[in-house]
This record gives structure tokens, sequence and C-alpha cells, in this order.
């Protein structure tokens, strides 16, 4: 029985993806940047059962070695992208699939990114076949988490490009190494789902105006990349976080995702600053703020934001390689 397992991480964006085109195959409404992650990530089996008629099994670990089959909401999207996978590859059959995040899923950053790249690469992987970077780009976007075309590449990596609106590498990952020191201050599931925001971007009466900013920004950051200019990094990266805000308060109806910690941990993090301390803030769709730093300063910026009111754990991650195959299967 054809069997692969992939394990692939999260990504957190300096140029942020809000709004699409086409919210089903996540052509996006803008141009987004982000830096692939290490720890934080998903590991995903595929068994593929050729030939077989019968439904598809989706089995996940939710905060324990164990696997046990998903509720509906969680197994539908899955489902549907399998479907979608055997239709590209031109196969008939059902699969079992196992997954299991490496960061609490209560911890409020389980991400679709993670999960739909690992899932993506796993089938493609059980198929046998091996198709170029771009295309597994293409392929995992169209699940719906347009985040999870990033997610396929590791480094530094810029979505979309070209007519297949694919995602491509800017530089990798040993160009840079950059931290990631993420302040969870809130572990129950989002309120508004990405999928939601993503609808209602276009209400808001600035949505055009950032468009309008994106591609000078996202030449800003490559170049800051490029350079390993860490201030200018730094500054795009705020920049960009707050006004994804700004479109979500703005939209009709309006979201709120920031709650009273958040802004303690914006303001711990400009302290840092005032105190020589270059560290950068940036939000997704939810309260927990991800600060970006360069490696000396990690200990201090994780110490510091442990300490502010609210904050309930620190994570510390870096900027990864990417996906990797040399991992236990979970089945
Ligand atoms: O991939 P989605 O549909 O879950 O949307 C991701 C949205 C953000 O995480 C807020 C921004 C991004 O570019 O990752």
């Amino acid at each position: 029985m054809p069997k692969a397992t992939v394990e692939a991480p999260s990504n957190i964006a300096f140029i942020k993806y809000w709004g699409a085109k086409d919210l089903d195959e996540a052509i996006p409404a803008g141009p987004s940047l982000s830096m692939t992650l290490q720890r934080c990530a998903s590991r995903t089996t595929a068994v593929f059962h050729e030939g077989e008629d019968g439904p598809d099994e989706v089995l996940v670990a939710h905060n324990t070695d164990d696997l046990a089959p998903a509720g509906d909401a969680f197994r539908r999207p899955i489902v549907r992208h399998l479907r979608r996978l055997c239709k590209w590859a031109g196969r008939h059959g059902r699969f079992q699939i196992a997954t299991r995040n490496s960061f609490p899923s209560s911890a409020g950053l389980a991400s679709s990114a993670s999960g739909f790249a690992a899932l993506t690469l796993a089938v493609l992987r059980a198929f046998g076949v091996a198709p170029d970077r771009a295309t597994q780009s293409v392929l995992a976007r169209q699940s719906g988490s347009g985040s999870a075309a990033r997610s396929v590449m590791g480094g530094y990596v810029a979505w979309p490009e070209g007519d297949r609106h694919a995602a491509r590498q800017v530089a990798p990952h040993d160009h840079w190494d950059l931290r990631d020191v993420i302040a969870l201050v809130e572990t129950a599931p989002k309120k508004v789902a990405s999928r939601d925001g993503h609808r209602r971007a276009n209400t808001s009466p600035f949505f055009e105006k950032r468009l309008s900013l994106l591609p000078e920004r996202m030449k800003r950051a490559a170049a800051a990349i490029e350079a390993r200019e860490f201030e200018a990094l730094g500054e795009v990266i705020e920049t960009d976080g707050v006004e994804l805000h700004l479109i979500t308060m703005s939209s009709v109806p309006p979201i709120f995702y920031w709650m009273p910690a958040t802004l303690a941990v914006l303001e711990a993090v400009r302290e840092l600053r005032a105190e020589g301390v270059p560290a950068y803030s940036t939000m997704d769709a939810g309260a927990n703020v991800h600060v970006i730093c360069e490696p000396h300063h990690e200990e201090q910026v994780a110490r510091r934001l442990s300490r502010v009111d609210g904050v309930l754990e620190v994570i510390r991650d870096r900027v990864g390689p990417g996906p990797r195959t040399d991992v236990e299967p979970l089945l």
C-alpha cells in the first residue's frame, strides 16, 4: 500500500495575505511574503488504497499521541482536498490520513498552512509523483488555505507569482537566521475564521488603498532580506501587521481579533526597542503576537514577553528549511 509521511512547517507572514480574488482556489487579491518556521509544524501520513471505494478516514492527534477520528468540521476540507488531488493526478482510491501538530492544538496557532502543505506533499508522495515546487505550491493553495502555498518551501517566501499563482523562495533559510518569539495570549479558536475575514476584506474602505501600497512594500521587504537589514525589514513587518487589523476592524461587520494582552505585548516590544533591542511585532488573524528578532536578542525578548500580564506561554521558533520526509510515520 503506497504510504508517505511529510512534516511541513507553519509560516509567519511579514506581508499578509488578506482578501482573495477567488476564495475557493485561494487566488489572493494582493502579494504576501513570509518566513517559514521550523518547530511549529504538522506531520501527516497518507496511505493510499488505490482502486478502493468508500469513505476517506481522517485521524488526528489533538495534544496527545493518540489518534482519534476527526470531527466533521476538521474532516470536510481535508476530504475535499483529497478528492481534488486524486482528480489532478488522474487516480482513483480512498485514503487513510493521520495528522499531528508539533505545537499544542489549543495554542491558538493551529495553522491551516502547515496542515494543508503537509497533506498535499504526503499525498503526492503516496501517488509516487514529484512535481516541481511551484506545482506543489499551486496544489497546496487549492486546498483553500492560501498560506499553505508558502509552507511547501523553506526560508523566505513570496506569493503569488505568475499566471499559476505559485509561491517562490526569495532566500533560503541559511541566508539569514531570524527568530520568531511567539507570545500566546489566547488559546481558544479564533472567533471569526480567516475565510470569513478574507470574504469581508473588500468591504473595508481602506482595502483598495492597502492593495496599492503592497507592491512597493514587497520590494522593500525583499531588498531588506537580501541585504540582511533587520531594522528596514522590521519596519515593514510591523506596519503590515497592524494594517491587516485595520482592515479587519473596518470591515463590515468589523472583526476585532486583538485582546488587551495583545496591546500589552505590542507596548513591551516598543519598550524593548527604546532600550536598544531591535524587535518587531506582527499578528495573524488572532490575538497572539509574533515578535521577530535576531538570534542574539532572542533570550532577552523571550524573557521580557513572558513577564507581560496576560501572556500564557512563550514559544520560540526560527526560520527553517521547509518540509521534511525523514520523520516517523503516524500510521
Ligand atoms: O491561508 P489562510 O486562508 O488561513 O489565510 C491566512 C491569513 C493570515 O495568516 C492572516 C495572513 C497570512 O498571509 O498568512
